[in-house]
């Protein structure tokens, strides 16, 4: 039996990346899995991986920088597998820019889909995480069980990043929530931490001379692969494995934390 047997997951930005392996890590685990993302055809994908494995996955379209779309994910999270015991806030972008080159469109889109939807995720949650908990606690003193709620930050909201105000502004936010909310949610049960990953293979760290909004130099990468103490690039399973590790019952007594998943980056607080 694995150890998310009978847990209701929701993952957003599923659809690709760290978002896509924590979806099926979950599922792996026993969870039943919403795979959000904006971009449906890897949604879909991601749901087939699950699906294909053995487990069970639902797919949700929702870009949730809008807070209605939000509550209706939610809603349809519920209305598929009848209740939310995890959220995984995953969805983020980059738009690279140094400061003095932003404008308030670079500013607010990052700031939007690395923090805007992880607000309103987590509040269109709350009525089905924080309401049914007090309704348990009401009922028999205690919550059923912990639920969790993680995000995923990055190192650089520790270190700074030249070229990535917009990001590290949102991510920095994201330290300060996942403290915020662990105070205010940890009576009730829920435990509320984040992972800050180091520098993992994704499109987003893709080598910019591909082409595309995304993506850095490849000069910063190898600068970046020569950082790292473990001597490779982070998978998106390394990141996975921790919010896996975060929202089952052995990190029960983790909360307001962010660990840093980084193969021992220098600089990088881990
Ligand atoms: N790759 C890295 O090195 C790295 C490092 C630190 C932090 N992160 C963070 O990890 C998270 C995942 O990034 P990734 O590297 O897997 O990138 P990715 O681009 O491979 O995956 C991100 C997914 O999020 C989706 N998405 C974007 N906006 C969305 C929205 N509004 N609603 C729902 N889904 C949306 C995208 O369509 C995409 O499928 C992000 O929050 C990112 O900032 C990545």
């Amino acid at each position: 039996m694995g150890r998310l047997q009978d847990r209701v997951a929701l993952v957003t930005g599923a659809g690709r990346g760290i978002g896509r392996a924590t979806a099926l890590r979950l599922a792996a685990d026993g969870a039943r899995v919403v795979v959000n993302d904006v971009d449906a055809e890897p949604a879909h994908e991601t749901a087939e991986l699950i699906t294909a494995a053995g487990g069970e996955a639902a797919v949700g379209i929702f870009d949730t920088v809008d807070l209605a779309a939000a509550r209706e994910l939610v809603v349809t999270t519920v209305e598929r597998f009848g209740k939310l015991d995890i959220l995984v806030n995953n969805a983020g972008i980059t738009r690279d820019k140094m400061f003095h080159n932003l404008d308030d469109e670079l500013f607010s889109t990052v700031l939007d889909v690395n923090l805007g939807t992880a607000f309103h995720t987590t509040l269109a949650a709350m009525p089905y995480m924080r309401e049914v908990a007090k309704a348990e606690i009401a009922a028999d003193g205690h919550p059923a069980y912990h639920r969790k709620i993680t995000f995923t930050s990055s190192v650089v909201a520790f270190t700074g990043n030249p070229g990535q105000y917009n990001y590290t502004a949102a991510k920095g936010a994201i330290l300060a929530t996942t403290k915020t909310l662990a105070r205010e949610l940890g009576p009730f049960g829920i435990n509320v931490n984040a992972v800050a990953p180091g520098f993992v293979e994704t499109r987003l760290t893709a080598a910019k001379e591909a082409g595309g909004a995304l993506g850095i130099p490849e000069a910063h990468r190898q600068m970046s692969l020569a950082m790292i103490a473990l001597g490779r690039f982070g998978q998106p399973e390394d990141i996975a494995n921790v919010h896996a590790f975060l929202v089952s019952s052995d990190a029960d007594f983790i909360s307001g934390v962010t660990i840093p998943v980084t193969g021992g980056q220098f600089g990088g607080m881990g």
